[in-house]
């Protein structure tokens, strides 16, 4: 049980808030167990979609960097709250939205790819500083990230680190729609009531002939965690995180032997 995710319905909508503005909405294991719990009860309720939202000017800081550092601990990562979530992203059978106000960084932007329509504010951005925690890139992300906005975009993204502006991210296909803060959430909940009003079944095939294939996507969601647990162990992950908890910039120079 977690307190950091808030999950209420409205008019046959869920809407899942992420909710720990003290550490800029960074996502625990509890977290990620209570947004997984949400998207895997979606089946077999009569709600019409699910929405997320972060607080204002924070969508989301992305995985908690001392949890990355106790995950780092642990040999099985695929069975992990992490690994649940997102292979409910893969397999929720309704409609998924995000509304995105201020950053929305690593996973933050990469559950992005799985929503099926994002709208986001004006001063939002997103940024996967995967590489320079040492990590690779996450979430199926390395699949559909090309898809969505080509290889030469998806590489300056997920490789580079650039962040991407709302903007930015709408002219590559991320977002649908950059509206002003204050409009934010009623026009993603204008569009997931629009959805609950279409006739639920043709909804449902139509839904399933638009996404990619979900065995695929899994697959690659579990090659690259298989990678990034690797990298979790590794010393410039371990330079990356303690720089980060010790609020210094890293050094990833490798030491003489
Ligand atoms: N994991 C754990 N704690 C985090 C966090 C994260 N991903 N992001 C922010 N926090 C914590 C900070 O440690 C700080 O805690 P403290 O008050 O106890 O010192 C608090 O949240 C506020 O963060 P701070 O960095 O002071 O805020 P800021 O406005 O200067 O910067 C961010 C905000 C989001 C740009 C910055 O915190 C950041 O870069 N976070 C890390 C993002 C990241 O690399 N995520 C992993 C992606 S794979």
């Amino acid at each position: 049980m977690t307190d950091h995710i808030k999950i209420t319905e409205e008019d046959g909508i869920r809407i899942v808030r992420i909710d720990r503005v003290e550490k800029k909405n960074a996502l625990t294991q509890d977290m990620y167990q209570a947004m997984a719990e949400a998207l895997e009860t979606m089946a077999d309720s009569d709600l019409g979609a699910i929405v997320f939202f972060g607080a204002p000017e924070i969508f989301t800081a992305g995985n908690d960097i001392s949890d990355f550092m106790a995950r780092a601990m642990t040999t099985d990562l695929t069975t992990s709250p992490t690994i649940r979530f997102l292979k409910a992203l893969v397999t929720c059978e309704k409609p998924m939205l995000a509304g995105v106000d201020g950053k929305a960084i690593g996973v933050g932007t990469t559950m992005l790819m799985h929503c099926d329509l994002v709208y986001a504010s004006d001063r939002a951005s997103l940024k996967t500083p995967f590489l320079t925690l040492g990590l690779v890139p996450e979430a199926g992300s390395s699949l559909l990230a090309p898809k969505i906005m080509g290889h030469q975009r998806a590489f300056e993204l997920l490789v580079l680190g650039e962040t991407f502006s709302a903007e930015r991210a709408r002219e590559a296909g991320l977002v649908n729609q950059v509206v002003a803060d204050s409009e934010l959430e009623a026009a993603t909940l204008a569009a997931a009531q629009k959805l609950a009003s279409l006739p639920p079944e043709a909804l449902n095939l139509s839904r399933g002939l638009l996404r990619s294939n979900s065995e695929d996507i899994i697959a690659r969601i579990e090659e690259e965690s298989r990678l990034f647990a690797m990298r979790l162990k590794s010393d410039e992950a371990r330079e990356a995180f303690m720089a980060f908890m010790e609020k210094r910039p890293p050094s990833f120079v490798k030491k003489a032997s």
